[in-house]
């Protein structure tokens, strides 16, 4: 049966190179694996008044999360941490309390910057934030693509260069294992 997969993408631009490398771990993956990306720009931000009374998009995220099998994060790096979409995303799926969405999926984290480091900063404050909150998120490989070129990969997912192909490639194997192993 088809693995569902919510992808959490923490960039929301049109040109995103994080958009862009979600599609490329997609188009490597196998056929029984559904990519679901979940949608963070229409979310309210964050108020903990709304634990008495959940507004409609909160519902629909947590909904959305619940309904998949594993979580994939895919993140940009904004001053050496996650940008501020994400985790507003992040802390509407975990409430209200007791509530925690993303309660025993297994996941993993990935990203792309244009610095050096290529998001390692922000993925590893995400993997902090993410086993506080239960998710299983899969230790090895890391991926930190940095986008010395533009042109790296494009909006479709198609990778220019054969060794980054390989490597996600790699990624895309142990990961699906690991959901596998990990899915309830
Ligand atoms: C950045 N960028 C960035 N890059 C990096 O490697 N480390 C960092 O700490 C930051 N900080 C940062 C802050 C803010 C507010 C912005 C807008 C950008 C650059 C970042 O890597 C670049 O804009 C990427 O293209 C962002 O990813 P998306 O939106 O293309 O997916």
């Amino acid at each position: 049966s088809t693995i569902k997969v919510a992808v959490l993408v923490g960039s929301l631009r049109k040109a995103s190179i994080n958009k862009r490398l979600a599609r490329a771990v997609e188009r490597l993956a196998p056929k029984d694996i559904a990519f679901e990306y979940i949608r963070i720009d229409s979310l309210p931000l964050y108020n903990q008044d709304f634990d008495a009374d959940y507004p409609a998009e909160g519902k629909r995220l947590k909904h959305e999360i619940e309904a998949a099998d594993a979580v994939l994060f895919v993140t940009p790096e904004y001053n050496r941490g996650i940008p501020g979409v994400l985790k507003n995303a992040i802390d509407l799926a975990s409430r209200p309390w007791g509530t925690n969405s993303f309660a025993g999926k297994p996941g993993a984290v990935i990203g792309a910057s244009i610095g050096a480091t290529g998001s390692a900063l922000a993925q590893q404050h995400l993997r902090n934030v993410l086993a506080y909150l239960d998710v299983a998120t899969l230790a090895q490989p890391e991926v930190y693509v940095q986008f010395k070129d533009d042109g790296l990969i494009d909006a479709e997912g198609h990778v220019a260069s054969e060794g980054t192909q390989k490597f996600l490639q790699g990624f895309v194997d142990r990961y699906v294992a690991w959901v596998k192993a990990h899915a309830k």
